[in-house]
């Protein structure tokens, strides 16, 4: 996937303000204060989109795939319609991930090259001691530092994001949290399935011919 940063800057920008959200402005301004522009981070460090830009890419692929399945899902559920507002799926979908914004540190990685020989190529470590508040939890707490005004289901959705991906899932609290948060709130599944229908399809790659 061919990532254009300046153009990606722009549609999220655009997306970002027609929700016609208070605070829009001021969370733009506090992501590109972060230590790493979050226009410019990698989404991960060896999996999907491990390249300048791969952040805000996955975050549209995410929106994309969101505001589709809510035209599915309306389709069948017209009642869910305000349950599953435009302006909520754009706001989940491009925000569940700004946890990563500061994160990732260009670096040097030896990897083998096609004759077995091992050579140097750009790559990225993590550090997360930034602000050390761990993955969805982080973004619905940057999404409030940033002074967006966000809504109670719209935290609930970015902070169980991960579904079972997410480390706190093994503890039965959790657990019960992520089950509440679906039960209670339709946007939740909407932004795990978005999530993975980008993540693992819109961004798939072949590892093997
Ligand atoms: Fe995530
Ligand atoms: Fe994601």
């Amino acid at each position: 996937m061919s990532i254009d940063i300046k153009a990606n800057k722009e549609e999220f920008i655009e997306l970002l303000k027609s929700t016609g959200r208070e605070g829009v402005e001021d969370l733009l301004e506090y992501l590109e204060e972060g230590k790493n522009d979050f226009f410019r981070a990698p989404a991960s460090t060896r999996f999907h989109l491990n390249e300048e830009g791969g952040l805000c890419q996955h975050s549209l692929n995410v929106c994309h795939a969101g505001l589709q399945l809510r035209e599915l899902a309306i389709a069948e559920r017209p009642d869910l319609e305000s349950d599953l507002s435009r302006e909520s799926v754009i706001i989940v979908t491009l925000l569940h991930d700004i946890n990563k914004s500061d994160i990732y540190k260009p670096t040097m990685k030896k990897v083998k090259g096609a004759f077995g020989i091992w050579e140097e190529v750009p790559g990225y470590d993590v550090d997360y001691s930034n602000l050390p508040l761990g993955h969805g939890e982080k973004s619905a707490i940057m999404a409030l530092l940033g002074g967006l005004e966000i809504y109670e289901e719209e935290l609930i959705a970015i902070r169980w994001h991960m579904t079972a991906w997410d480390l706190a899932f093994q503890s039965p609290e959790a657990k019960n949290n992520i089950n509440t948060a679906r039960d209670k709130y339709p946007l939740v599944a909407l932004l795990q399935l978005a999530d993975g229908m980008a993540a693992n399809i819109f961004e798939f790659t072949h590892k093997r011919d």
